[in-house]
């Protein structure tokens, strides 16, 4: 068998990475959210105060962040520049500012060689909006997984809710997250697109259990 890549890509909440969490450790390969590495940027951002249209500011924290990983009880944990921000990363603010921090160029210019340096390191499952057309364009697996908007707002806000993390009634989070989807599809660097070699994956009527089977059923036909 050897290590491969897999990319896993779609729109907010269709459950990517509790997915691509599952997956990487059925075949022991590495997990890399980029959806946290973009947040980790908009947290910094925020944290610094500076205006969302402040491009060039924003690009030089990007290009200075150092963005980590590390093995959390439940779930991996996310530093920035040694700050824990595990859970300030999923706040409003955050969700709110993000996509407009991910359409600037040299951020993703710098998330892109980060997120290639950790696949560099052995098999990987990598989820995100632009992982097979853009990061690992060589991916031997590529999946596109979408649900729709009631669905994904609904299984956030039950998430949220388990979480302790406030975020609005299902209507407001359903809104949010429509427009978020609406910015990183139209935005012209990388947009949320399905890459013209990926599986599409409509997981609206399936269960956790019934997606990851079907993405390890399909890996397990490339190794
Ligand atoms: O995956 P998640 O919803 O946490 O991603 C947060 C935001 O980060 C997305 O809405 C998008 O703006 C940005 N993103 C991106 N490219 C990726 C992953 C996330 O632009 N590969």
């Amino acid at each position: 068998s050897k290590d491969i890549q897999v990319a896993i890509d779609g729109p907010a909440s269709a459950g990517k990475s509790t997915v691509a969490k599952r997956v990487a450790k059925r075949f022991k390969y590495i997990y890399c959210d980029t959806g946290a590495m973009y947040r980790a940027i908009a947290w910094l951002a925020l944290d610094h105060h500076l205006a969302m249209d402040d491009t060039a500011a924003i690009s030089q924290l990007a290009q200075q962040a150092e963005i980590e990983f590390k093995p959390g009880e439940e779930e991996q944990r996310v530093f920035v520049n040694g700050t824990e921000v595990t859970k300030a990363i999923r706040g409003n603010a955050v969700s709110k500012n993000v996509s407009a921090v991910a359409a600037i160029p040299a951020v993703r210019t710098e998330m892109t060689r980060q997120q290639r340096a950790i696949a560099d390191k052995g098999g990987i499952v990598m989820d995100g909006r632009d992982i097979g057309t853009t990061v690992l364009p060589h991916a031997q697996v590529k999946i596109f997984l979408v649900a729709s908007a009631h669905e994904r707002a609904r299984r956030r806000y039950e998430e949220n809710k388990e979480k302790g993390i406030h975020t609005g009634t299902l209507a407001e989070l359903q809104a949010a997250i429509e427009l978020r989807d609406q910015k990183d599809s139209t935005r012209k660097v990388s947009p949320l697109v399905q890459a013209a070699d990926a599986i599409k994956l409509d997981s609206t009527h399936l269960t956790i259990d019934q997606v990851v089977d079907q993405i390890s059923a399909i890996i397990t036909k490339k190794i």
